[in-house]
């Protein structure tokens, strides 16, 4: 059968702690909804929320209707449809620190399988503060529904630890209790569609992988910049930085993507295969070199999109003194045939002037000027640029003749926009990856090997940062491109970082 009518045959429980946070509200739930509305959730269906709150099951429901209207892609479409849906869900309050609590969710389960006289999917989807995931993890191993249980699975949020050691922690306790096909470590970039797009481009097209190396590309510059502050998040902040909030995951995803050599399959252990090569091929970053390879920010009061903004260490639960970096770049090179000599400069922070992710692939200049030098050749290399946010796409840059007598070169560019291209609507990133978890393909999540091996890289810089603290901070003002630091990492080769320009502002 089609894995996709299997999964609407397949009973499946959704077991959700942290019911009652942000993350459920804002991003769990409401997808859950889009794919009931969309009836891409199997036909029997049945979501346990846990939290430590004393909810009752129509407070719980009622809490949801709210974030659903905010977050869902269809809103709320009619009563009839919200009160079938508030059917699926359940509230299973408890202590999720005692073990007997894990004893009676497991009769629970045990009793819903009885009345739909099938073995359900279990998943349990941990959308908790990550110092709980090792603990529940194992509370649900001894409960005897992790290992033995080939119907079990489990989610996780980043950030699995904060440097190597946590990580292993973690990771040792996961695997103590669950096999590693069970685990479905989220990063939700690898959901949103333009990112799987890029595997598309590549791999789809035959034009692009002939020139997709160091014979063509000067360089690449992956930039995920985010208008907002820290917001209500600080305890979670001052204990991660950008570094670890943004780089060690969603931007070596990005890096991945783009550096990988193609996969002979899409099989899920092919692709993450591929991207470990690239992982083992990065150049570590010594101690010593840090300063050269890598830069950090804190942003300042400023101005964006026309507010005054605070400064991070104003903002509510940040210390006044505080040497959380807010920003980073750093660049990175891939020690292997197709990449040797080409720079990999990655930038992300937060209060910048606008929000954009892109990745810029630019490619050297022609071998011979047969051009006079009147004409302005080389005045702007080639570039192709993916946008990942807000306006899904990719742009072509390069140099046409303007028109006259007089031989001129323009830049110029063609455009490819997924809003003008498609009329359907995206399906959200946590739709992707739920509708993936239930059809038990892991392509888009992140392996056990890949974590540790970023978390290896990025340890020499998060230790020689640790011990030094910025003292320059803050160093970058809200609204603006980041720190100098930032700019001398990558004119040091003569290069620059472009601002990009958004088409539909
Ligand atoms: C999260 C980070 O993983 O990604 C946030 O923890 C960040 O700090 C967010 O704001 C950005 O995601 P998106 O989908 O809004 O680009």
């Amino acid at each position: 059968m089609d894995p996709n009518q299997q999964l609407l045959h397949q009973p499946t429980v959704l077991v959700l702690f942290g019911a009652g946070g942000d993350l459920s509200w804002r991003l769990i739930v409401p997808a859950i909804f889009d794919l009931y509305v969309n009836k891409h959730l199997p036909e029997k269906f049945m979501l346990i929320g846990v939290d430590r709150q004393d909810y009752k099951q129509q407070s719980l429901a009622d809490h949801y209707r709210e974030a659903i209207k905010q977050y869902s892609r269809y809103g709320i479409p009619n009563e009839q449809t919200w009160q079938s849906f508030v059917q699926l869900i359940h509230y299973y309050q408890g202590d999720i620190t005692d073990q007997n609590y894990y004893t009676q969710l497991a009769e629970i389960l045990a009793e819903q399988d009885r009345a739909w006289d099938q073995l359900a999917e279990k998943v349990f989807y941990l959308a908790t503060p990550p110092f709980l995931f090792a603990s529940i993890a194992k509370a649900l191993g001894v409960a005897g529904l992790g290992k033995e249980r080939s119907e079990t699975r489990i989610i996780l949020e980043k950030p699995l630890g904060r440097d190597l050691v946590t990580f292993h922690e973690i990771n040792e306790t996961l695997s103590a209790h669950f096999h590693e096909q069970q685990i479905y470590r989220i990063d939700h970039f690898l959901g949103k569609e333009t990112v799987q797009n890029i595997l598309a481009l590549r791999f789809a097209n035959p034009i692009f992988e002939p020139i997709w190396n160091q014979g063509y590309i000067d360089s690449i510059v992956i930039t995920v910049a985010e208008t907002l502050g820290v917001e209500h998040r600080a305890s979670y902040y001052e204990r991660a930085g950008t570094l670890r909030d943004m780089v060690q995951n969603h931007l070596l995803q990005l890096l991945f993507l783009v550096a990988m050599e193609p996969p002979v399959t899409f099989d899920a252990d092919d692709v993450r295969n591929r991207k470990m090569d690239v992982m083992h091929a990065l150049r570590p970053i010594l101690e010593n070199e840090v300063q050269r390879y890598a830069a950090r920010g804190q942003y300042g009061p400023g101005w964006v999109e026309g507010i005054k903004v605070l400064g991070y260490r104003e903002e509510e639960g940040v210390s006044p003194d505080s040497n959380i970096e807010t920003y980073c770049a750093l660049e990175l090179h891939v020690d292997n045939w197709r990449w040797q000599g080409v720079p990999f400069y990655l930038r992300t922070g937060k209060r910048m002037p606008m929000k954009v992710s892109e990745i810029s692939i630019r490619f050297r200049d022609v071998p011979h000027q047969a051009f006079p030098a009147s004409a302005g050749l080389n005045a702007q290399p080639a570039r192709l640029i993916i946008r990942l946010q807000p306006e899904e796409g990719i742009v072509l840059k390069f140099l046409a003749k303007q028109p006259g007598q007089h031989l001129i070169l323009r830049p110029v560019e063609m455009r490819f926009s997924y809003k003008e291209t498609f009329s359907l609507p995206s399906p959200t990133a946590y739709e992707t990856l739920l509708w993936d978890i239930m059809r038990g393909d892991a392509t888009l999540f992140t392996r056990a090997d890949q974590l540790e091996a970023a978390w290896r890289l990025l340890m020499p810089v998060l230790d020689v940062w640790e011990s030094n603290p910025g003292v320059n901070f803050p160093n970058y003002s809200a609204g603006s491109w980041g720190p100098d630091s930032a700019g001398i990492l990558i004119t040091r080769s003569g290069r620059s970082w472009l601002t990009p320009t958004l088409h539909d502002k």
